[in-house]
Parts: structure tokens; C-alpha cells; sequence
């Protein structure tokens, strides 16, 4: 399986970052393929905790190829900061590889960002803040600086001046805001007052900083899957985030599906040969947004803590509820996932009775199998569950099938059908060895030829 995308089928969150680093070790190149450091990856190796934003999760394996590609946008203060902080940790990042093509966040996109989630823009989206949706906005306004631009001068100081120009007026009306904060004792920590000069140089500095790491990450792809070596697509966020399929405008703002592989790193679609799609074993999301299986109680407090569900970027408590089944069948057959990993299984332990939407229901009494292509269902959407036993105990030691209780099985098994794929692997624990491979031992990635 030489190129093999994993992508997120709810909203973020469902643990990628673990499963990318257990697969990396057998791959030659781990590249990400859209979003930005709006993302953020926990890993437990050795009882070691590393949080990683931009940096892909198999950069703990010395050496490893690891790429960002050029659909995601990269804030290159973050970026250096990040290097910085592994390099001090005895993490070799010589494998670390930047795509020129990239786009950078600038420090107006995170003040745009900002701006927009102040209300001074019209809606309320629950961004991260991170200046993701200007930057992506400039991307396909043709006013992008790119990482590229780092290494001329000249040419990045007249791009930054030509991009700045149409903000001017926004970032004017955000000074505005901020002085009348201020008054009222509201002691917000921005400043809108940018200028021209410090921007390039400090962007030069970074260009200095990332130089070594920038390469031609497409054709680094190309040359791995060539010989036949793995190619691992780490995508961000999820599918219901997605720009174009996801619950608009409550998303993301790139493509975080796995057909936006070949586009973010640079590959055609014949180079992808399996796509694993990553679900928590309940669901949750951060942010604003229709939410069908939300549970605003005890329960869905209870399982915040017991899944340790704050945001790993923001801190932010992440919303919980049930598993949706109708989004999970939507997120199989839109990335066409051929297997699942279902993750914080552990966390369900002691729920009972378990529950999963399996249709959805209209106020006016339609329902719906199938994922609704208007938001407004969605928005008015009342789950209808499926109930299942749930059982006790800790399964954190479970490693094999047989090892797991049979409610939790079962529970597997109506997933699995629900959403028309297999279950492939599963989580039972923060730590990197707690999986379980499902019916058969882990498989061996192809090796470098
Ligand atoms: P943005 O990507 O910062 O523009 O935020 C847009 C929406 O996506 C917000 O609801 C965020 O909470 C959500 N979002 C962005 N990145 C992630 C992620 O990595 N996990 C979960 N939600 C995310």
C-alpha cells in the first residue's frame, strides 16, 4: 500500500496524530496535505507528551522524511518555534522538508482572523484564531506570500505591500475596536498597527531559519512512490470541517478529505491506494455548528473528562455527544474509506446503555438516512439512536480482539456495518501500544525498495 491517506470523519479530534505516528515508523515519507496550526496532534510515547501543530506526527522517528505540503499554510513563527522546541527535546529534525509552494500565514491573516470572530464580521464561527481562513482567502485571491518568497527580498517586500493594501481599511476598524476595549478595561493582547518594514524583516529571519527545510515536497512523493515505498497523507481537521462537503459555513477552510491529498502534496489520484478513515468511538466538536448527537448533560460532561476532551490549540472545552452513524456513512462513501480506526474505545467504558444514531429526523416528521445536502435540516436535524449494552471495566490492557469485552465488540461490529466499512484498528488507551488490530496482526506497510 504505497500511498495511504488518513483523514479525520467527524469533526477533528479523533486522534490522527497517534495513528499516523504507529503507521510512520513503516513509512518513507509522511507528508500533511491542507489546514495549518489550527490543527494539533497529541502523541504519548514513552509517557513523553509532544504537541505538535504543523510538524507531522512521524518526525519522532529519527530521520524520518517528514513534509508539509503545499496545500497547507504555515505560520512560520510557529513553525521555527515548533523546530526549536523538538530540537531542545534531543528530537532530530533533519527530516523535517517544507514545500515552497506553501502558503504563509501573515501577521494581518491572524488579525483578520481575529476581527472576523469579534463580530466585527458577520458570523460567528468559532475559528481557532489562528488566521487560517485569511490566509487560504489570499491563496485563492492571488495575493499569498509563499514560503518560496522567504528567499528574495525584494520580491517578498513587494508582495507583502500588495497583499496589506486591500486590508488596510479592516485592520484600521480593528485598531478602532481595540481602543474602545481598552477603555472599558478590556485588555486584549493585539495591535493592529502594522508595519510594512518590521513584517519583512522578521519574515526573512524565519526564511533564514526554515531555508534548510525547504524543498520540491511533490516530487520527494513522487521519487518515494516510484520505487514503490510508502507514502503516508496525514490529513487535519475532518470531513464534516471540509470547505466544500462539510457543514458550511461551521468549517474549516481548506479540504481536509482524502481527495485533497493529491492536491495539498502534489499527487495524482492513481498514487492513493487505501484511505483510513479515523473515528472516535463518540463524537465531538469544537467551535460553532449544527451538532445533531450533541449532549448537553451530565453524560456529555462526563465523558469531557473521562476523554480529556479540551482543545489541544485552544484549550477550549470541545462539545460531546453520541456517535452519528449518518455522518460516518457520509464521511466513507465521500473519501471512499476502505478501513476504519475507532479510537478512545476506552473512554465508553462504563456508558451504559451505548447509544448511535443511526437516521435522522425532521421536525415536520421527514427522515433521513442519508446525510442532508441542506444545512437546515441539519441544523433542525433530531437523532434516532440505536441502544446497545455497554460494559465495565478497564480495556485500557486489551491487544487483541479477544481481549475486549463482548458489549464492546458488538458494539464494533454495529459501527462497522453502519458505516460500511471495516474496523481495522482501535484504540484503548492514550498510550502508543494500546491497540488493538482487529482480526489479524498488524499489517506490514510495504517496505522501501
Ligand atoms: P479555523 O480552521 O481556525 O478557521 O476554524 C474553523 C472551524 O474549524 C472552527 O469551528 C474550529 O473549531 C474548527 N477546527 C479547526 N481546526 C480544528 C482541529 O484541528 N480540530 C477540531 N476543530 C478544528
Amino acid at each position: 500500500m504505497p500511498g495511504l491517506v488518513i483523514v479525520g470523519t467527524q469533526w477533528g479530534d479523533e486522534g490522527k496524530g497517534k495513528v499516523v505516528d504507529l503507521l510512520a515508523e513503516q513509512a518513507d515519507v509522511v507528508i500533511r496535505f491542507q489546514g495549518g496550526n489550527n490543527a494539533g496532534h497529541t502523541i504519548v510515547r514513552d509517557g513523553e507528551t509532544f504537541k505538535l501543530h504543523l510538524i507531522p506526527s512521524g518526525i519522532l522517528y529519527p530521520g524520518k522524511i517528514c513534509a508539509i505540503g503545499n496545500g497547507v499554510v504555515v505560520d512560520p513563527a510557529v513553525l521555527t518555534d515548533e523546530i526549536e522546541g523538538l530540537r531542545q527535546r534531543g528530537v532530530d529534525v533533519s527530516g523535517l522538508r517544507l514545500s515552497a509552494n506553501a502558503h504563509l500565514i501573515m501577521p494581518y491573516h491572524v488579525l483578520l482572523d481575529r476581527a472576523g470572530e469579534l463580530k466585527l464580521g458577520k458570523l460567528e464561527i468559532g475559528t481557532t484564531r489562528r488566521g487560517i481562513g485569511p490566509a487560504y482567502a489570499d491563496k485563492a485571491a492571488r495575493l499569498g506570500i509563499r514560503v518560496q518568497d522567504l528567499l528574495d527580498e525584494k520580491i517578498l517586500r513587494k508582495k507583502i505591500l500588495a497583499a496589506m493594501d486591500s486590508k488596510m481599511q479592516a485592520l484600521k476598524e480593528l485598531e478602532v475596536e481595540r481602543k474602545k476595549r481598552k477603555q472599558k478595561g478590556d485588555d486584549e493582547e493585539w495591535d493592529a498597527r502594522l508595519d510594512l518594514h518590521s513584517i519583512v524583516e522578521a519574515y526573512m529571519r524565519y526564511g533564514h531559519r526554515l531555508e534548510p527545510h525547504i524543498a520540491d515536497t511533490a516530487k520527494l512523493c513522487w521519487e518515494a512512490l516510484d520505487r514503490d515505498a510508502t507514502v503516508l497523507f496525514e490529513g487535519a481537521q475532518a470531513t464534516m470541517l471540509d470547505l466544500d462537503h462539510g457543514t458550511y459555513p461551521f468549517v474549516t477552510s481548506s479540504n481536509p478529505v482524502a481527495g485533497a491529498a493529491c492536491v495539498g502534496a502534489g499527487v495524482g489520484p492513481r498514487d492513493i491506494d487505501e484511505i483510513w478513515g479515523i473515528a472516535k468511538a463518540y463524537a465531538t466538536r469544537v467551535g460553532a455548528g449544527p451538532f445533531p448527537t450533541e449532549l448537553d448533560d451530565d453524560l456529555g460532561e462526563g465523558l469531557r473528562k473521562a476523554g480529556g476532551e479540551f482543545g489541544t490549540t485552544t484549550g477550549r472545552a470541545r462539545r460531546t455527544g453520541w456517535m452519528d452513524a449518518v455522518a460516518l456513512r457520509y464521511a466513507v462513501r465521500l473519501n471512499t474509506i476502505n478501513a476504519l480506526v475507532v479510537t478512545k474505545l476506552d473512554v465508553l467504558s462504563g456508558v451504559d446503555p451505548l447509544r448511535i444514531c443511526t437516521r435522522y429526523r425532521h421536525p415536520e416528521g421527514a427522515v433521513f438516512d442519508e446525510f442532508p445536502y441542506h444545512q437546515s435540516i441539519i441544523h433542525s436535524a433530531e437523532p434516532e439512536y440505536t441502544e446497545l449494552p455497554g460494559w465495565e471495566g478497564d480495556i485500557g490492557a486489551a491487544r487483541r480482539e479477544s481481549d475486549l469485552p463482548r458489549e464492546a465488540r458488538n458494539y464494533l461490529q454495529a459501527l462497522s456495518e453502519l458505516a460500511g466499512a471495516p474496523v481495522r484498528l482501535v484504540g484503548v488507551g492514550p498510550g502508543r501500544d494500546q491497540v488493538v488490530w482487529m482480526g489479524e496482526e498488524q499489517p506490514h506497510l510495504r517496505a522501501a525498495a
